[in-house]
């Protein structure tokens, strides 16, 4: 049923030429998971160059150290996630999406959680959370990650708690104690734990 109305919507967005980005993609990267069993909406900001070419979101370099994780917080990205992204369609040489665009592509952002009615939201990195909150000149993603915040989305309040980009731990290895990697796998833990019921590596309760 929701995989149904989901197609309805992307026929839309694989038409869409509403900003130049439709000009320049190779693919609409659309969406990545299972919107059936999926608790858990997973938003990124833009395909990047493998995610353009394939088609899928969050499959590069990013994407794989991000199934690392979140194999690790025994999330299955397959049953687990509707994995998409703030903006369809790749910006050319990665670029942070405009406003424009984030404005063009936010109808079908809207629709895919509306239909999914996720019981949290996980918005990662900072495109993702500014497409739902203003955020002050203060508040960072390192200030703001691993709370429970809530957000509404065309008057449906939602929880959302924002976490760190892949890419960005791309660049910053490090394990130690309060380091972005740590903080990512505690912050996927209190994802697992609380929306999933996974404890020890075991479900505690049903994903369904
Ligand atoms: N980064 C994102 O935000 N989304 C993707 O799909 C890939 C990389």
């Amino acid at each position: 049923m929701k995989r149904e109305c989901l197609e309805i919507v992307e026929k839309k967005c694989q038409s869409c030429r509403a900003c130049a980005l439709g000009a320049t993609r190779h693919n609409v990267v659309f969406s990545d998971g299972n919107p059936e069993t999926a608790k858990i909406v997973f938003i990124g900001e833009a395909p990047g160059e493998t995610e353009d070419m394939e088609g899928r979101p969050f499959v590069g370099r990013a994407g794989q150290l991000l199934n690392e994780f979140l194999a690790e917080a025994g999330i299955s990205r397959e049953e687990d996630l509707y994995i998409i992204n703030t903006v369809k369609c790749r910006p050319p040489e990665n670029r942070v999406p405009t406003d424009l665009e984030k404005a063009c592509c936010s109808k079908f952002l809207k629709a895919q959680i509306d239909i999914i009615k996720p019981q949290a939201i996980v918005l990662c990195g900072s495109t993702a959370l500014k497409s739902f909150m203003e955020l002050d000149k203060k508040t960072t993603i390192s200030k703001i990650r691993g709370q429970w915040l809530t957000i509404s989305v065309d008057g449906v309040d939602y929880q959302a708690m924002t976490i760190f980009h892949p890419s960005y731990l791309l660049r910053n290895h490090s394990m130690e104690e309060g380091s972005p990697r740590r903080l990512m796998q505690q912050d996927l833990a209190q994802i697992s734990s609380e929306i999933l019921g996974v404890k020890n590596g075991k479900r505690e309760f049903s994903a369904v």
